[in-house]
């Protein structure tokens, strides 16, 4: 008889794909509940949390309701969350991002009286919740967002949260020099322990309509950001804004959404061996809840299969809507054994 294969060396990687255990052996990605970021919502002037359509499973918070989820995300071994507020007035500057008794600050005073250092505490940092606009940043006689006007209120906005407790300030208004900006105005405020996690390469995505709904956020005039933040066009162009950033002083880099943008995850983890953040944004959460509620996909396997792209391409650390579900699956396939 001649053999089907010829008796040769011949790479057989299906050995190794044979068993469960054989899988777990020689996987190379492994997700884990440390590497994920819960974005939360907190919302001024509500009695009780409430429900985001677009993003089910995610909730306005009060702050009660904050603590209390946090508090459970701490349990379940989750290490950070990241706030976004929601605020009952706004206006032209968006004042309520850096005033004291703003509700992310607010927040921020508690959660920090509540848990101090046991969860990583984390703030958006940005003025597009605030503004009556929905712009982030201020805007010019022209209409156009002032990038240099803008820094200033950032810088201010940097030193309410850290004075509030945050550990880690994120901004995500794509404006030129703003990690320099913030950077100058923690450490003038004696804030030199506070990070910058850069949302250093954020592009002009059509994937965060849910978020929007989520913050209260209509962009005036049925304007965009294509201003600011980044043509999905351009991939190397990121790596300049992931260089400045580095300059100005960002402790860690993000690059957002996630999956429509692994190429530039790769690109970026290739070039700084800071950490590397990714955003799984509101639209990418949104498509597998819509999808599996139709049947017309398992919603656990593409979340994991997603989720595990995402740090295969390099993210360190991967901000999700997620996060609550997967650390709640890790704690019961550590209880049930299998997984
Ligand atoms: C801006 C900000 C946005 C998101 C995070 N920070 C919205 C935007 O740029 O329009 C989107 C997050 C998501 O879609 O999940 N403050």
């Amino acid at each position: 008889m001649i053999p089907v294969v010829a008796n040769f060396p011949t790479a057989r990687p299906r050995r190794l794909r044979r068993t469960a255990a054989l899988r777990e052996l020689v996987a190379e990605t492994r997700l884990s509940v440390n590497d994920l970021v819960a974005p939360l919502f907190v919302r001024e002037d509500i009695s009780a949390p409430l429900p985001i359509t677009s993003l089910p499973g995610v909730l306005q918070h009060t702050v009660a309701s904050l603590v209390n989820e946090v508090g459970e995300l701490a349990d379940l071994g989750v290490r950070a969350v990241i706030l976004f507020g929601v605020p009952s007035q706004k206006d032209a500057v968006g004042s309520g991002a850096y005033d004291p008794e703003g509700i992310v600050q607010v927040a921020l005073r508690t959660l920090r009286a509540e848990f101090g250092d046991r969860v990583v505490l984390m703030s958006d940092l940005c003025v597009d919740e605030y503004t009556d606009h929905g712009h982030c940043g201020v805007l010019d006689a022209n209409g156009e967002v002032d990038n240099d006007l803008t820094l200033e209120i950032y810088a201010k906005t940097a030193v309410a949260q850290a004075d509030a407790g945050s550990r880690v300030v994120a901004p995500s208004g794509m404006m030129d020099g703003q990690v320099g900006a913030i950077r100058a105005a923690l450490d003038a405020s004696g804030h030199i322990d506070v990070s910058i996690l850069a949302y250093s390469a954020k592009y002009a995505s059509g994937l965060y309509g849910p978020f929007r709904d989520a913050v209260d956020v209509q962009i005036a005039d049925g304007g965009d950001r294509k201003g600011y933040q980044q043509d999905w066009r351009n991939a190397r162009e990121a790596l300049t804004e992931v260089e400045a950033d580095i300059a100005q002083g960002a402790d860690m880099v993000m690059v957002k959404p996630a999956l429509s943008y692994l190429d530039v995850i790769v690109a970026v983890r290739a070039m700084t061996n800071l950490p590397v953040a990714a955003y799984h944004v509101s639209g990418e959460y949104a498509m597998i809840k819509a999808a599996a509620a139709n049947g017309w996909i398992d919603h656990d396997v593409v979340a994991l299969e997603q989720l595990t792209a995402i740090k295969r391409a390099g993210a360190d650390v991967i901000l999700t809507y997620f996060t609550r579900w997967f650390a709640e699956r890790s704690a019961a396939t550590k209880r049930g054994g299998a997984s």
